[in-house]
This record gives C-alpha cells, sequence and structure tokens, in this order.
C-alpha cells in the first residue's frame, strides 16, 4: 500500500464552506496517511449520480452532510444499527463493491458534551427543539446517554411526535407543543437542532424555567448558533456551547471507521475556535 492515497469527499448543499476537509486532512497528518479529500456539491437530485462517479473514481469513504443525511441510508447495502435507528447516515466506506452507512453524529454529540466539556448526560431532564435528521440522531444519543426524561418540541407538532413515537419503550420521551414549552418544569439540558439558526429572525420558545446546572447546547456553530445561545444565556443557563466540538468529533469517528486509527482532536478544535473568535471579532454584531 505504499503510496497509496485514500480518496475521501463531503457532499452536501451548499458545501463550499465546510471544514471536513480542512479536519481530515489534520487527522491524516497525525498518522501519515495520504488522503486526498475534496468537498463535492450535490442536492438530493445529483447526489446518486455523483456518489457514484466518486466510487468510480476510487473513492473509498464520503461523509455526506445536509440536505442528504436522510437519502444516504439508500445508497447503502448495509447500515449499521444506529444508522437505522437514527435514520440517517453521514458516513458511507467502500467495500467490496458497495456503500457501508454508518452515523457518528450521536458519538459525536456525547463526546464533545461529556469528554470535552465535562457534561455527564445521565440523570438530565432534556429538552430537545427540532425533530428532523439532526434531532433524530441526538435523540438516539441523548437516550443511550442515558438522560433521565427527554421532551421534544418542534415548530410542526406531528413531526416532534412521530419522532417520540420512534423510541415507545426507550424510557421517559414526551412531546411538548411548541407554544407549551413554558410548561415543562425545570430543564437541565436544552439542545437546540432545529434549522432555524442558519436563517435569520429565528423564534425560541418562552421556557418554563432552567435548574441552576442548566447546559444548553447547539448543534450548528459559529455565526448559525448566535441567536440560541443569546437564547440560552438570557435564560439562566449556566453553560453554553455551540456544535464546533461535535464537528470535529463526528469526523474523528468516521476517520477511525476508514482507517481503524482514533486521532487526537483537540489541537484542530483549538484552532478553528481561535479562527470563530478572530473572525467575529472583525465583523461584530
Ligand atoms: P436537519 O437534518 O438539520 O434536522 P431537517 O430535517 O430539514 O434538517 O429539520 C429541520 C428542523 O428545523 C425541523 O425540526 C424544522 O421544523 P419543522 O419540522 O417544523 O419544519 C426546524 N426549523 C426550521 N426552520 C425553523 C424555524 N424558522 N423555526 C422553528 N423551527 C424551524
Amino acid at each position: 500500500m505504499g503510496g497509496a492515497v485514500f480518496k475521501h469527499a463531503v457532499f452536501g448543499q451548499p458545501i463550499a464552506h465546510s471544514l471536513s476537509p480542512r479536519i481530515h486532512s489534520a487527522f491524516a497528518a497525525q498518522f501519515g496517511i495520504a488522503i486526498e479529500y475534496r468537498a463535492i456539491e450535490a442536492g438530493v437530485e445529483t447526489f446518486a449520480n455523483e456518489l457514484a462517479a466518486f466510487a468510480h473514481a476510487g473513492g473509498s469513504g464520503a461523509n455526506v452532510t445536509l440536505p442528504l443525511k436522510q437519502i444516504a441510508v439508500a445508497q447503502c447495502a448495509q447500515v449499521t444499527e444506529r444508522a437505522t435507528r437514527s435514520g440517517s447516515v453521514n458516513t458511507l466506506t467502500w467495500r467490496n463493491g458497495e456503500w457501508f452507512g454508518d452515523t457518528t453524529d450521536g458519538v459525536g454529540f456525547v463526546r464533545d458534551l461529556e469528554g470535552r466539556y465535562g457534561c455527564v448526560l445521565a440523570g438530565r431532564h432534556t429538552l430537545l427543539l427540532g425533530a428532523g435528521g439532526a434531532a433524530r440522531a441526538v435523540a438516539c444519543a441523548l437516550i443511550d446517554a442515558g438522560v433521565d426524561s427527554l421532551t421534544i418540541a418542534n415548530r410542526t407538532h406531528e413531526r416532534a411526535a412521530e419522532l417520540a413515537t420512534a423510541f415507545i419503550g426507550s424510557g421517559d420521551v414526551r412531546v411538548c407543543r411548541w407554544n407549551e414549552i413554558s410548561a415543562t418544569g425545570a430543564l437541565d439540558l436544552v439542545v437546540n437542532a432545529i434549522s432555524a439558526g442558519h436563517h435569520d429572525g429565528a423564534q425560541f420558545p418562552r421556557l418554563g424555567g432552567l435548574a441552576s446546572n442548566a447546559v444548553c447546547y447547539d448543534l450548528s456553530y459559529g455565526v448559525a448558533a448566535q441567536a440560541f445561545l443569546a437564547w440560552a444565556n438570557a435564560a439562566g443557563a449556566a453553560r453554553v456551547f455551540d456544535g464546533l466540538g461535535m464537528l470535529v468529533e463526528q469526523a474523528a469517528e468516521s476517520f477511525s471507521i476508514w482507517h481503524g486509527r482514533k486521532p487526537e482532536t483537540q489541537a484542530i478544535f483549538d484552532d478553528l475556535r481561535r479562527e470563530q473568535v478572530e473572525r467575529s471579532r472583525q465583523t461584530p454584531g
């Protein structure tokens, strides 16, 4: 295998500003593994063709992001149990002429909160905002991590109810109407999985109360997370985090699926955070 270059890519739309090529290149450098990691623009209509072309060109591992995580399941000959439960795939591995699918989002989320920030998830009374693909993956991770209760609220209530139904028998999982969140009682973990932060004018619901140790976490990062984090601070959260660390940790898990090596993640996390802070200083507000 001397001199082999592993071909990787991330597919999504938009994808031009993806940090994945940079994160994976930093991981590969730790082990002296030669990789080529491209960002390939693909929407729901073009993804199957783009993925096939990538495999044909020797692609051995791919990530997928918005809006492809759910439809990527159909491109896989096999998927892991955690991907089946999450209904989404973000990591594809080419094995014996077919794609094998997995999701590393849940692991990335838990490693960031528990590993990086030392926030134990077990026993927490949790509110999950959103019921899309990202919310589903995180709901699985929260249940597996042993949260005491999980309340799901979504702008479109039916989607929250549908998501909760998927977890019947998995513990205390409830749904709550968007405009009735103030009645949920004291919460000590609020996770934002709605994509509204990506748009202007995000409206977050009024909360009943946060416990004194409450942690609020947005799955997105940078500017996209600002509205939720400001709202969480105003609501009295003890600690607030964006999802930059989750991005790095889910990438590390993908990398170890492809290469069987577990990269160190703190250095690239620190670099990305420093740059993000510098950017926000240059463009305040
Ligand atoms: P993802 O894979 O990122 O979860 P998705 O499946 O399209 O993307 O889900 C987007 C989530 O953000 C949904 O929970 C969506 O709520 P609806 O089911 O009601 O559409 C939520 N969302 C998007 N824009 C929102 C807004 N302006 N206010 C509240 N929720 C919003």
